[in-house]
């Protein structure tokens, strides 16, 4: 058959191809790849087709390329003798109808992820475009009877009489009648050719490496018809919220994207999701009926699954989606907003002071993000921490004040997150004002009232007492106040109902085991609507939708008397701090992420930008046993109260430290030395190496990084080979890194840590050629910059017996790979087998206390004390040497080693299980929590996909995880998170992660 229409392709086309069968429900579909190497859909329409559908296609595909040139829609392509289609007989001699258009690029949005915001967002401009161009198009078929023309959906109604599951029914009446209570208004809408069906596979995505991803396609005008746009934007809303992880939001973008090149109305926009749920409602009915004329066919059931999933378990409410909507495209969110803004302006000043006093100098006290270290721990605030909340902001017994829009961590209950995850967005920024005071203190009514709901909410950081009053303007529009963390005594001093006069007392602050067991507030909130909300409004808010909860509960400032601008918080603008950065840092200062991330506060392995969205931090080794761990701040505040001075003067706290390092380390090692950083550390290795050995050359693996000193430069192969670098020194000699998955000796060489140890041979003659003298090796132990590389077990071992053979001295490099993060091993050269003669250790060590390490033999100390003195103002300092010894102190006490044991034994397996399923996973290799996955974009040549890499790393980002990338070609994931990291931490690497190759996979596949 394939055969037959690729002729009559060829005979009423002039078109040479090969065909590929297409999925199509009714038609025959073909891809044709053309001899030429153009590629075109040839379309067999079913017998029967009446022409007319044909004909409103052609005509349709004419009048978007007319009137929207730039549209991804197919070109039409005309037969041989200029004609719209053809008219031809099949292999049985039927007549068939056929036509032929351009083929689009890109993959089906089905089959595409991932499906973000901006993408859909694109995707309701496109159709926004689509139906522009459509406006003035007309054709007599638009105007059949159909069963999915939406404005005649009641079609389903008595449809669902013989539904036999009764909540399914119950459901679907109510849709209908909702949809029922519509008809009119959207009778007396406009009418226009919609392309009434942009579902999944009707839409073509073209996805890109760097995220930018856009539609390239809207196909299939076949279920074209006239009705109002409304049910256009609503049929693919339909589609779009299907099993979205955030189908508001989802249903917002794209409505978003529409408005903002044909704008809607408010009318238009407050039916679209009633519109929406009746589409639905139409397909399951639809589905449920085919599904009895064809019983054995599952796929009619499954196809319903996503439909009835929506349907029935989300809990969407239909007025907060209005809402929404509403304020994506710039409304108000009610037709009243505006007018209760209005009232409540030109009142300010009138309303009965709520506290019983004037608040116009009562002091704001900043509880935000930046401002507070409340709680401790962001994930937890301790009983002790909410009844004490704000308590340095009390003086004197005066009302200070909570800012609005404020976000805070103090939110901590399992009620704020939105995901499964530790770092799942969650609700932390506070919609309403606080007011502090006294427990006891009375609270008037700002003017005359109803209560409308009056409770004691007792669960622990709830509200305890809680009242919410509603209030009608001279107009008669209404609004609601609501006030929480009361004595619950008005449980039974007020009725629901009960009318308040203007300034009448109506309740009083709880104490803390009254009031959810805060410090005595109220939460004052104003909103303009109680849709969506009904009693139970959230005061805190996610900080990225704050564009709707903003306008549903505005700053109440002006029922409190007082302007605006006092009560709302000033955020640390992200913007500024960059704009500062870019005028007073060098450009060569870098920063991660294209859009960089601003993190204030840090807890263990998470950080929090300054909105209080959490990461789990993934990538950072300085923090090795946490971020902001307790006993390191209790140590640091400790010294800083007592004295900080250096190594002139005698502390135990020097020689504690010492002997904490050194019971790490093999026993031939026993001096150390105390610096400020690794360069330093380094700088200082070089020195005692030269002055052991006599010698000044020294021996280092390629694409090593050893610090950003001079001489620390000149040895790291990383900076100075790089363009614009300093280049290679003449005492350095480079060896290939014994890289055994890319490098020149593979693991299927038993012999290759002997091979790549004999690479140092060929550097030893080349310093006896240049008349020089070998002064030592240094190494990162496992290389990181280099790409977490693990030489093959047993290389440094031989290495160092060749270096030493040769009169000079091996420095080990630990920064990034001692002190238990390994698992197996506290330092690296333990695994290799070697001992080296000098250890340079920093980064973790100090756990962000500036601090390096350099430890050595007696004989190598004793060669650099010749006479001069050696001192670092810094290094050694009382504060370090504190902080220091405490942080390898909690390594042992927290069984950090082990934990990185078995959370890396964990993250390795569930890497390599991935690796499994994705080709583009090369390698995966690391031991405890120094790891990396180097991605290829072919196993057998190995080419990197360096490209990947940087989309992976972005996109973990996006689902707040912070990763790295390394390697000579930047291809390499490095993931080497603080030691504290737990299970569910890993377990999320591991499906964000695989999130991200499965993208990969369905716009890139290798
Ligand atoms: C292996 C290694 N050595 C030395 C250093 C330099 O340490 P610092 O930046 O503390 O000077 C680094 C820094 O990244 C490193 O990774």
């Amino acid at each position: 058959m394939r055969a037959y229409w690729q002729d009559v392709l060829k005979s009423e086309y002039g078109i040479s191809a090969e065909l590929t069968r297409l999925n199509g429900e009714y038609d025959l579909n073909f891809f044709a790849k053309g001899d030429d190497g153009r590629t075109h859909i040839l379309k067999v329409m079913h017998v029967g087709c009446d022409a007319q559908l044909v004909d409103m296609q052609c005509k349709a595909l004419h009048q978007i390329k007319k009137f929207a040139p730039g549209f991804p829609a197919p070109f039409l392509v005309p037969t041989a003798e200029g004609q719209g289609y053809a008219s031809v007989p099949d292999v049985a001699g039927v007549m068939r109808h056929i036509w032929v258009m351009t083929a689009l690029d890109g993959v089906s949005y089905a089959d595409f992820k991932p499906h973000s915001l901006s993408l859909i967002e694109s995707l309701g401009r496109q159709i926004g475009l689509l139906d522009k161009a459509l406006e003035q198009f007309t054709h007599p078929y638009l105007e059949r009877d159909f069963k999915w023309n939406l404005t005649k959906a009641g079609w389903i109604r008595p449809k669902i009489t013989p539904l036999t599951n009764p909540s399914r029914k119950a459901l679907l009446a109510d849709i209908i009648s909702d949809f029922e209570a519509l008809e009119p208004e959207l009778a007396a809408f406009p009418k226009q050719a919609i392309h009434n069906d942009i579902n999944d596979y009707n839409i073509l995505v073209r996805g890109s490496l760097t995220g930018d991803h856009d539609i390239s396609g809207l196909i299939d005008l076949g279920d074209m018809v006239a009705a109002p746009r409304v049910c256009e934007i609503a049929i693919a809303g339909a589609y779009v919220v299907l099993d979205h992880g955030d189908p508001e939001n989802a249903l917002a973008a794209l409505v978003a994207g529409y408005h903002s090149v044909r704008p809607f109305s408010t009318a238009e926009i407050d039916m679209i999701y009633p519109l929406l749920r009746m589409r639905l409602a139409v397909s399951v009915v639809n589905s449920t009926l085919m599904a009895e004329q064809t019983p054995d066919d599952p796929y009619v059931t499954i196809s319903q699954a996503p439909a009835w999933r929506f349907l029935e378990g989300q809990k969407i409410d239909a007025g907060l989606m209005r809402a929404r909507l509403r304020c994506v495209c710039g409304f108000p969110v009610t037709d009243a907003a505006p007018r209760i803004h209005a009232f409540l302006n030109a009142e300010r000043g009138n309303f009965a002071p709520i506290m019983g006093e004037d608040l116009s100098d009562a002091p704001m006290g900043p509880l935000s993000v930046a401002a507070s270290t409340t709680p401790r721990n962001p994930f937890d605030l301790s009983p002790q921490e909410a009844a004490l909340v704000g308590q340095e902001f009390e003086d004197q017994e005066r009302i200070w004040l909570g800012y609005y829009a404020e976000p805070r961590l103090i939110y901590t209950a399992d009620a704020f997150r939105k995901g499964p995850w530790k770092a799942s967005n969650r609700r932390t920024v506070h919609i309403a004002v606080d007011a502090f005071a006294p427990a006891g203190r009375s609270l008037h009514a700002p003017m005359e009232a109803t209560v409308a709901v009056v409770e004691n909410r007792n669960m622990h950081l709830d509200y305890g007492g809680v009242i919410i009053l509603s209030h009608k303007t001279q107009d008669g529009d209404i609004f609601y106040t609501l006030y929480g963390h009361l004595d619950p005594e008005v449980t039974t001093t007020l009725k629901i109902g009960q009318t308040l006069k203007k300034g009448e007392v109506f309740c009083k602050l709880g104490t803390p085991a009254q009031n959810g067991g805060w410090s005595p507030h109220v939460h004052f909130q104003l909103a303009l609507t109680t849709d969506g909300m009904g009693e139970d409004w959230p005061g805190v808010a996610d900080p990225d939708e704050l564009y709707l909860w903003q306008e549903v509960c505005p700053n109440p400032a002006a029922l409190l008397n007082i302007p605006d601008v006092k009560t709302a918080y000033q955020p640390v603008e992200m913007e500024m701090v960059l704009k500062k950065r870019q005028a007073h840092f060098g450009g060569n200062l870098k920063l991660s992420y294209e859009n960089p991330v601003m993190f204030l506060r840090g807890w263990r392995h998470h950080l929090f930008d300054e909105m209080g969205r959490p990461y789990l931090d993934a990538y950072n080794n300085v923090p090795h046993v946490g971020h902001a761990h307790p006993r390191i701040q209790a140590v640091a505040a400790d010294q800083l109260k007592r004295m900080n001075s250096n190594t002139r003067y005698l502390h135990p706290a020097q020689t504690e430290f010492a002997d904490k390092v050194l019971s790490k380390m093999p026993d031939h090692l026993s001096v150390c030395f105390f610096v400020n950083s690794g360069s330093e550390a380094n700088e200082l290795a070089f020195r005692l190496a030269r002055a052991h050995s006599g010698g000044k050359d020294m021996i280092t693996p390629d694409h090593g990084y050893h610090g950003n000193t001079t001489g620390a430069i000149d040895l790291s192969a990383y900076k100075f080979n790089k363009p614009g670098g300093v280049g290679q020194q003449d005492w350095v000699h480079l060896v290939e890194v014994a890289d055994d998955y890319r490098g020149r000796f593979r693991r299927d060489d038993p012999g290759r840590s002997g091979k790549y140890a004999a690479l140092v041979d060929d550097a030893l003659d080349e310093i006896a050629a240049r008349g020089g003298k070998l002064a030592g090796f240094i190494a990162e132990t496992f290389p990181s910059v280099g790409g977490q590389i693990i030489p093959p077990a047993g290389y440094l071992a031989k290495v160092y017996s060749k270096i030493r053979a040769a009169g000079g001295v091996c420095i080990a490099d630990e920064v990034q790979t001692g002190l238990g993060r390994l698992g197996d091993y506290y330092f690296g050269f333990e695994q290799q087998c070697a001992k080296p003669d000098i250890i340079v250790l920093g980064k973790p060590i100090g756990n962000g206390h500036p601090i390096g390490v350099v430890v050595t033999t007696a004989e190598i100390a004793k060669s650099f004390s010749n006479g001069i003195e050696y001192f670092s103002t810094f290094g050694g300092s009382t504060l370090s040497c504190r902080t220091a010894k405490e942080v390898l102190d909690i390594v042992d006490d927290e069984g950090l080693q082990e934990n990185a044991r078995l959370m890396g034994g964990r993250l390795l397996d569930g890497l390599r299980s991935l690796q499994r399923k994705h080709n583009l996973i090369g390698d995966v290799r690391g031991f405890g929590l120094f790891v990396g996955v180097e991605l290829v974009s072919d196993r057998e040549s190995l080419a990197p996909a360096t490209d990947a890499a940087d989309y992976v790393l972005n996109r973990m980002r996006e689902h707040r995880v912070l990763i790295g990338t390394e390697g000579p070609y930047d291809n390499i994931l490095k993931i080497r998170p603080p030691l504290t990291i737990e299970e569910e931490d890993v377990d999320m690497i591991l499906e964000k992660l695989g999130g991200c190759l499965r993208e990969l996979e369905c716009f890139s596949p290798c």
